[in-house]
Protein backbone atom coordinates (compact mmCIF):
# COMPACT_ATOMS: atom_id res chain seq x y z
CA UNK A 1 0.00 0.00 0.00
CA UNK A 2 1.48 3.48 -0.73
CA UNK A 3 2.40 6.07 2.52
CA UNK A 4 -0.04 8.12 3.06
CA UNK A 5 0.41 11.97 3.07
CA UNK A 6 0.53 11.99 6.76
CA UNK A 7 3.38 9.31 6.84
CA UNK A 8 5.38 10.78 4.44
CA UNK A 9 6.10 14.10 5.89
CA UNK A 10 7.24 11.98 9.15
CA UNK A 11 10.24 10.73 7.50
CA UNK A 12 13.89 12.21 8.02
CA UNK A 13 13.97 11.85 4.08
CA UNK A 14 11.73 12.08 1.06
CA UNK A 15 12.74 9.29 -1.66
CA UNK A 16 11.79 10.42 -5.76
CA UNK A 17 8.67 8.82 -5.21
CA UNK A 18 7.29 10.85 -1.87
CA UNK A 19 7.91 13.78 -3.49
CA UNK A 20 6.49 13.26 -6.92
CA UNK A 21 3.25 12.20 -4.48
CA UNK A 22 3.45 15.49 -2.79
CA UNK A 23 3.85 17.32 -6.36
CA UNK A 24 0.48 15.71 -6.75
CA UNK A 25 -1.50 16.47 -3.49
CA UNK A 26 -4.93 18.26 -3.85
CA UNK A 27 -7.21 19.36 -0.93
CA UNK A 28 -6.54 18.21 2.17
CA UNK A 29 -3.74 16.96 1.29
CA UNK A 30 -1.77 19.41 -0.19
CA UNK A 31 -3.12 21.84 2.97
CA UNK A 32 -1.20 19.40 5.17
CA UNK A 33 2.05 20.16 3.25
CA UNK A 34 1.70 23.63 3.28
CA UNK A 35 0.64 22.90 6.92
CA UNK A 36 4.36 21.11 7.47
CA UNK A 37 6.23 23.31 5.59
CA UNK A 38 4.85 26.74 7.42
CA UNK A 39 5.58 25.07 10.44
CA UNK A 40 9.14 24.16 9.77
CA UNK A 41 9.98 27.34 8.29
CA UNK A 42 8.54 28.90 11.55
CA UNK A 43 10.48 26.67 13.83
CA UNK A 44 14.14 27.76 11.77
CA UNK A 45 13.60 31.53 10.77
CA UNK A 46 10.60 32.60 12.50
CA UNK A 47 8.76 35.24 10.77
CA UNK A 48 11.49 36.62 9.10
CA UNK A 49 12.14 37.93 6.09
CA UNK A 50 15.30 38.95 4.27
CA UNK A 51 15.37 41.76 1.67
CA UNK A 52 17.75 42.09 -0.88
CA UNK A 53 17.43 45.31 -3.14
CA UNK A 54 18.04 43.55 -6.91
CA UNK A 55 19.50 45.70 -9.67
CA UNK A 56 19.11 44.43 -12.65
CA UNK A 57 21.73 46.30 -14.54
CA UNK A 58 22.07 45.42 -18.57
CA UNK A 59 20.12 43.20 -20.78
CA UNK A 60 22.85 42.49 -23.06
CA UNK A 61 23.43 38.69 -23.03
CA UNK A 62 25.30 37.11 -24.91
CA UNK A 63 23.65 33.70 -24.88
CA UNK A 64 20.65 32.23 -26.44
CA UNK A 65 18.84 29.99 -23.98
CA UNK A 66 15.36 29.15 -25.88
CA UNK A 67 13.01 30.43 -23.13
CA UNK A 68 14.39 33.63 -22.10
CA UNK A 69 12.85 37.43 -23.12
CA UNK A 70 16.52 38.98 -23.72
CA UNK A 71 18.28 36.31 -25.38
CA UNK A 72 20.79 37.20 -27.93
CA UNK A 73 18.37 36.58 -30.51
CA UNK A 74 15.93 38.71 -29.23
CA UNK A 75 16.16 41.51 -31.84
CA UNK A 76 13.21 42.89 -30.84
CA UNK A 77 14.21 44.19 -27.18
CA UNK A 78 15.83 47.35 -26.52
CA UNK A 79 19.19 46.77 -25.01
CA UNK A 80 20.57 49.12 -22.20
CA UNK A 81 22.99 49.31 -19.64
CA UNK A 82 23.02 50.99 -16.82
CA UNK A 83 25.62 53.33 -15.89
CA UNK A 84 28.17 52.89 -12.82
CA UNK A 85 26.24 55.83 -11.41
CA UNK A 86 23.01 54.64 -11.99
CA UNK A 87 23.99 51.04 -10.19
CA UNK A 88 25.62 52.93 -7.21
CA UNK A 89 23.04 54.91 -6.71
CA UNK A 90 20.92 52.16 -6.86
CA UNK A 91 22.79 49.92 -3.99
CA UNK A 92 22.91 53.85 -2.13
CA UNK A 93 19.19 53.77 -1.81
CA UNK A 94 18.93 50.08 -0.66
CA UNK A 95 21.77 50.83 1.72
CA UNK A 96 19.93 53.95 2.76
CA UNK A 97 16.85 51.84 3.53
CA UNK A 98 18.23 49.35 5.34
CA UNK A 99 17.54 46.26 2.64
CA UNK A 100 20.48 44.57 4.35
CA UNK A 101 21.48 43.08 0.79
CA UNK A 102 21.44 43.75 -3.04
CA UNK A 103 21.84 41.32 -6.13
CA UNK A 104 23.33 42.61 -9.12
CA UNK A 105 22.14 41.11 -12.20
CA UNK A 106 22.47 41.30 -16.12
CA UNK A 107 22.72 39.20 -18.87
CA UNK A 108 25.40 37.09 -18.97
CA UNK A 109 28.79 38.76 -20.72
CA UNK A 110 32.50 37.44 -20.21
CA UNK A 111 34.91 39.05 -21.23
CA UNK A 112 37.71 41.13 -19.51
CA UNK A 113 36.20 44.26 -19.58
CA UNK A 114 32.92 43.18 -18.55
CA UNK A 115 34.69 41.41 -15.35
CA UNK A 116 36.35 44.50 -14.24
CA UNK A 117 33.82 46.92 -14.35
CA UNK A 118 31.75 44.22 -11.87
CA UNK A 119 35.00 44.06 -9.92
CA UNK A 120 35.09 48.36 -9.59
CA UNK A 121 31.14 48.08 -8.76
CA UNK A 122 31.60 45.29 -6.14
CA UNK A 123 34.10 47.79 -4.26
CA UNK A 124 32.44 50.66 -5.32
CA UNK A 125 28.92 49.19 -3.30
CA UNK A 126 31.47 47.76 -0.27
CA UNK A 127 32.69 51.52 -0.14
CA UNK A 128 29.45 53.87 0.12
CA UNK A 129 27.94 51.44 2.70
CA UNK A 130 31.25 50.94 5.02
CA UNK A 131 31.14 46.99 4.07
CA UNK A 132 27.46 46.79 5.05
CA UNK A 133 25.83 46.15 2.64
CA UNK A 134 25.60 42.16 1.89
CA UNK A 135 26.21 41.52 -2.23
CA UNK A 136 24.94 38.69 -3.91
CA UNK A 137 25.66 38.34 -7.43
CA UNK A 138 24.07 36.68 -10.42
CA UNK A 139 26.05 37.36 -13.65
CA UNK A 140 26.20 33.71 -15.07
CA UNK A 141 28.99 31.21 -15.73
CA UNK A 142 32.47 32.34 -15.54
CA UNK A 143 35.96 31.12 -14.91
CA UNK A 144 37.47 30.47 -11.77
CA UNK A 145 40.12 33.23 -11.99
CA UNK A 146 36.89 35.62 -12.11
CA UNK A 147 34.32 33.98 -9.35
CA UNK A 148 37.34 34.62 -7.65
CA UNK A 149 38.48 38.00 -8.29
CA UNK A 150 34.51 39.15 -7.79
CA UNK A 151 34.56 37.53 -4.54
CA UNK A 152 37.54 38.94 -3.25
CA UNK A 153 35.85 42.38 -4.19
CA UNK A 154 33.51 42.06 -2.09
CA UNK A 155 30.47 39.10 -3.37
CA UNK A 156 30.00 36.49 -0.89
CA UNK A 157 26.66 35.19 -2.55
CA UNK A 158 26.19 34.03 -5.97
CA UNK A 159 23.26 32.65 -7.80
CA UNK A 160 23.54 30.38 -10.80
CA UNK A 161 20.09 28.08 -11.95
CA UNK A 162 20.91 24.92 -12.70
CA UNK A 163 17.62 25.74 -15.18
CA UNK A 164 17.00 22.01 -15.10
CA UNK A 165 18.80 19.24 -13.50
CA UNK A 166 17.83 16.75 -16.32
CA UNK A 167 20.25 17.00 -18.97
CA UNK A 168 18.34 15.72 -21.27
CA UNK A 169 15.72 18.51 -20.52
CA UNK A 170 18.29 21.02 -20.15
CA UNK A 171 19.93 20.16 -23.63
CA UNK A 172 15.97 20.67 -24.99
CA UNK A 173 15.81 24.24 -23.70
CA UNK A 174 19.31 25.20 -24.64
CA UNK A 175 21.59 25.40 -28.31
CA UNK A 176 23.32 22.46 -28.07
CA UNK A 177 26.77 24.54 -28.10
CA UNK A 178 29.60 24.83 -26.07
CA UNK A 179 27.86 28.28 -24.18
CA UNK A 180 25.23 26.18 -23.54
CA UNK A 181 26.74 22.94 -21.82
CA UNK A 182 25.18 21.32 -19.02
CA UNK A 183 28.34 20.09 -17.63
CA UNK A 184 29.96 23.92 -17.63
CA UNK A 185 27.40 24.96 -15.84
CA UNK A 186 26.95 22.37 -12.75
CA UNK A 187 31.06 22.72 -12.63
CA UNK A 188 30.50 26.70 -12.31
CA UNK A 189 28.41 25.24 -9.18
CA UNK A 190 31.67 23.48 -8.04
CA UNK A 191 33.62 26.55 -8.55
CA UNK A 192 31.39 28.89 -6.66
CA UNK A 193 31.40 26.34 -4.18
CA UNK A 194 35.36 26.08 -3.65
CA UNK A 195 35.69 29.54 -3.87
CA UNK A 196 33.79 30.39 -0.87
CA UNK A 197 30.25 31.95 -2.13
CA UNK A 198 27.19 31.17 -0.48
CA UNK A 199 25.76 29.42 -3.57
CA UNK A 200 22.26 29.48 -5.06
CA UNK A 201 20.83 27.61 -7.57
CA UNK A 202 17.25 26.88 -8.86
CA UNK A 203 14.73 25.95 -11.66
CA UNK A 204 12.06 26.38 -13.93
CA UNK A 205 8.41 25.19 -13.19
CA UNK A 206 6.19 24.04 -15.79
CA UNK A 207 8.41 23.97 -18.74
CA UNK A 208 7.69 22.29 -21.99
CA UNK A 209 8.64 18.82 -21.80
CA UNK A 210 9.24 18.62 -18.35
CA UNK A 211 7.99 15.99 -16.33
CA UNK A 212 6.85 15.89 -12.09
CA UNK A 213 9.13 13.59 -12.07
CA UNK A 214 12.04 15.97 -13.53
CA UNK A 215 10.65 18.39 -10.50
CA UNK A 216 11.32 15.84 -8.06
CA UNK A 217 14.56 15.23 -9.41
CA UNK A 218 15.28 18.83 -8.91
CA UNK A 219 14.79 18.55 -5.57
CA UNK A 220 17.01 15.95 -5.07
CA UNK A 221 19.53 17.41 -7.09
CA UNK A 222 19.74 20.21 -4.93
CA UNK A 223 19.45 17.94 -1.88
CA UNK A 224 22.53 16.12 -3.53
CA UNK A 225 24.78 19.26 -4.23
CA UNK A 226 23.96 20.72 -0.43
CA UNK A 227 22.98 24.13 -1.87
CA UNK A 228 22.78 26.96 0.71
CA UNK A 229 20.06 29.16 -1.49
CA UNK A 230 17.23 28.70 -4.04
CA UNK A 231 15.17 30.43 -6.18
CA UNK A 232 12.97 28.84 -7.98
CA UNK A 233 9.41 29.87 -9.79
CA UNK A 234 6.99 29.09 -12.66
CA UNK A 235 8.31 29.34 -16.27
CA UNK A 236 6.00 31.94 -17.80
CA UNK A 237 6.58 32.07 -22.03
CA UNK A 238 7.66 34.64 -23.71
CA UNK A 239 6.54 35.79 -27.34
CA UNK A 240 9.69 36.47 -28.49
CA UNK A 241 11.29 33.03 -27.77
CA UNK A 242 11.62 29.94 -29.45
CA UNK A 243 9.58 27.76 -26.73
CA UNK A 244 6.70 30.06 -27.55
CA UNK A 245 5.63 27.13 -30.30
CA UNK A 246 4.89 24.67 -27.00
CA UNK A 247 2.60 27.58 -25.64
CA UNK A 248 -0.28 25.43 -25.92
CA UNK A 249 0.91 22.32 -24.77
CA UNK A 250 1.76 23.98 -21.06
CA UNK A 251 0.41 23.58 -17.93
CA UNK A 252 -2.50 26.33 -17.17
CA UNK A 253 -0.50 29.38 -15.18
CA UNK A 254 -2.54 28.83 -11.95
CA UNK A 255 -1.00 25.27 -12.21
CA UNK A 256 2.08 26.09 -12.47
CA UNK A 257 2.04 28.68 -10.05
CA UNK A 258 0.31 25.92 -7.46
CA UNK A 259 3.48 23.54 -8.56
CA UNK A 260 5.60 26.47 -7.60
CA UNK A 261 4.15 26.61 -4.60
CA UNK A 262 4.63 23.13 -3.68
CA UNK A 263 8.20 23.01 -4.75
CA UNK A 264 8.79 25.56 -2.61
CA UNK A 265 6.88 23.94 0.41
CA UNK A 266 8.76 20.38 -0.33
CA UNK A 267 11.95 21.79 -0.61
CA UNK A 268 11.73 23.86 2.63
CA UNK A 269 10.81 20.40 4.36
CA UNK A 270 13.46 18.20 2.58
CA UNK A 271 16.57 21.53 3.41
CA UNK A 272 15.29 23.59 6.75
CA UNK A 273 17.92 25.80 7.33
CA UNK A 274 18.50 27.51 3.41
CA UNK A 275 17.64 29.97 2.26
CA UNK A 276 14.60 30.00 -0.64
CA UNK A 277 13.79 33.40 -2.61
CA UNK A 278 10.32 33.85 -3.07
CA UNK A 279 10.87 34.51 -7.39
CA UNK A 280 9.54 37.47 -8.43
CA UNK A 281 8.04 35.28 -11.40
CA UNK A 282 5.53 33.68 -8.80
CA UNK A 283 3.62 37.90 -8.98
CA UNK A 284 3.63 37.50 -12.59
CA UNK A 285 0.92 35.11 -11.99
CA UNK A 286 -0.51 36.33 -8.85
CA UNK A 287 -0.47 39.82 -7.41
CA UNK A 288 0.41 37.90 -3.74
CA UNK A 289 2.46 35.24 -5.27
CA UNK A 290 5.90 35.80 -3.80
CA UNK A 291 3.70 36.61 -0.35
CA UNK A 292 1.94 33.21 -0.58
CA UNK A 293 5.84 31.95 -1.37
CA UNK A 294 6.74 33.24 1.85
CA UNK A 295 4.11 31.88 4.28
CA UNK A 296 4.82 28.68 3.24
CA UNK A 297 8.15 28.52 3.40
CA UNK A 298 10.20 30.97 1.32
CA UNK A 299 12.39 33.43 3.34
CA UNK A 300 13.52 35.86 1.07
CA UNK A 301 12.58 38.81 -1.36
CA UNK A 302 14.09 40.76 -3.48
CA UNK A 303 12.62 43.80 -4.42
CA UNK A 304 13.35 45.25 -7.73
CA UNK A 305 15.37 49.26 -7.46
CA UNK A 306 16.58 48.78 -10.73
CA UNK A 307 15.73 52.40 -11.88
CA UNK A 308 11.97 52.28 -13.41
CA UNK A 309 12.72 53.52 -16.95
CA UNK A 310 14.77 50.22 -17.63
CA UNK A 311 12.79 48.19 -16.02
CA UNK A 312 10.20 47.36 -19.02
CA UNK A 313 13.49 45.96 -20.56
CA UNK A 314 14.69 43.42 -18.52
CA UNK A 315 11.70 41.51 -19.76
CA UNK A 316 12.89 37.90 -19.04
CA UNK A 317 8.77 36.67 -19.75
CA UNK A 318 5.97 38.64 -20.38
CA UNK A 319 3.75 40.21 -17.71
CA UNK A 320 7.08 40.58 -15.46
CA UNK A 321 5.30 42.86 -12.68
CA UNK A 322 6.00 46.28 -11.22
CA UNK A 323 7.86 46.88 -14.40
CA UNK A 324 6.37 51.49 -14.43
CA UNK A 325 7.08 51.63 -10.35
CA UNK A 326 10.13 53.61 -8.78
CA UNK A 327 11.84 51.50 -6.45
CA UNK A 328 10.23 53.24 -3.58
CA UNK A 329 6.41 52.14 -4.34
CA UNK A 330 7.51 48.50 -4.14
CA UNK A 331 8.65 49.51 -0.88
CA UNK A 332 6.64 50.97 0.65
CA UNK A 333 3.28 48.39 -0.73
CA UNK A 334 6.03 45.34 0.10
CA UNK A 335 6.17 45.72 3.77
CA UNK A 336 2.08 45.61 3.93
CA UNK A 337 1.63 42.67 1.39
CA UNK A 338 4.14 40.91 3.79
CA UNK A 339 2.34 42.23 6.74
CA UNK A 340 -0.63 40.37 5.92
CA UNK A 341 1.05 36.64 5.44
CA UNK A 342 2.63 37.89 9.40
CA UNK A 343 6.39 37.96 8.21
CA UNK A 344 8.65 40.45 9.25
CA UNK A 345 11.41 42.18 6.62
CA UNK A 346 14.41 42.00 8.82
CA UNK A 347 15.80 45.48 8.25
CA UNK A 348 19.16 45.99 7.81
CA UNK A 349 20.71 41.92 8.18
CA UNK A 350 22.44 40.15 5.83
CA UNK A 351 20.50 37.21 6.34
CA UNK A 352 23.05 34.94 4.92
CA UNK A 353 22.15 31.16 4.55
CA UNK A 354 22.31 29.03 7.98
CA UNK A 355 23.46 26.37 6.21
CA UNK A 356 25.98 27.72 4.89
CA UNK A 357 27.57 28.48 8.18
CA UNK A 358 26.66 24.99 9.17
CA UNK A 359 28.32 22.91 6.29
CA UNK A 360 31.69 25.41 7.27
CA UNK A 361 31.67 23.87 11.14
CA UNK A 362 30.73 20.40 9.83
CA UNK A 363 34.05 20.98 7.32
CA UNK A 364 36.11 22.97 10.30
CA UNK A 365 35.65 19.92 12.59
CA UNK A 366 37.00 17.27 10.04
N1 LIG B 1 10.04 32.34 -17.37
C1 LIG B 1 10.44 32.27 -16.09
N2 LIG B 1 11.70 32.47 -15.68
C2 LIG B 1 12.60 32.78 -16.63
N3 LIG B 1 13.92 33.03 -16.54
C3 LIG B 1 14.39 33.29 -17.77
N4 LIG B 1 13.39 33.22 -18.67
C4 LIG B 1 12.27 32.89 -17.98
C5 LIG B 1 10.92 32.65 -18.35
N5 LIG B 1 10.52 32.73 -19.62
C6 LIG B 1 14.67 32.88 -15.29
C7 LIG B 1 15.83 31.91 -15.46
C8 LIG B 1 17.04 32.73 -15.13
C9 LIG B 1 16.47 33.84 -14.29
C10 LIG B 1 17.28 35.07 -14.23
O1 LIG B 1 15.22 34.11 -14.89
O2 LIG B 1 15.68 30.83 -14.53
O3 LIG B 1 18.04 32.01 -14.43
FE1 LIG C 1 20.86 35.29 -21.29
FE2 LIG C 1 20.21 32.66 -21.07
S1 LIG C 1 19.57 34.12 -22.56
S2 LIG C 1 21.73 33.76 -20.00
Amino acid sequence: MKDSITQILKKDELSRNDIVRLLASEGEERLQLFTESERVKKENSGNKVYYRGLVEFSNICDKDCYYCGIRRGNKEVERYNLSDKEILDAARYAYENKYGSVVLQSGELSNPAFTRRVTRLLEGIKKLSNGELGITISLGEQSRQTYREWFEAGAHRYLLRIEASNPELYSKLHPNDELHDFHSRLNCLKLLRETGYQTGTGVMIGLPFQSVDDLAGDLLFMKETDIDMVGMGPYIEHASTPLKKYKNELLPLEERFDLSLKMIAILRIMMKDINIAAATALQAIDPMGREKAIKIGANVIMPNITPGMYRDSYNLYENKPCTDDSADDCKGCLDARLSMVNAEPAYGEWGDSKHFYRRQKIKGKR
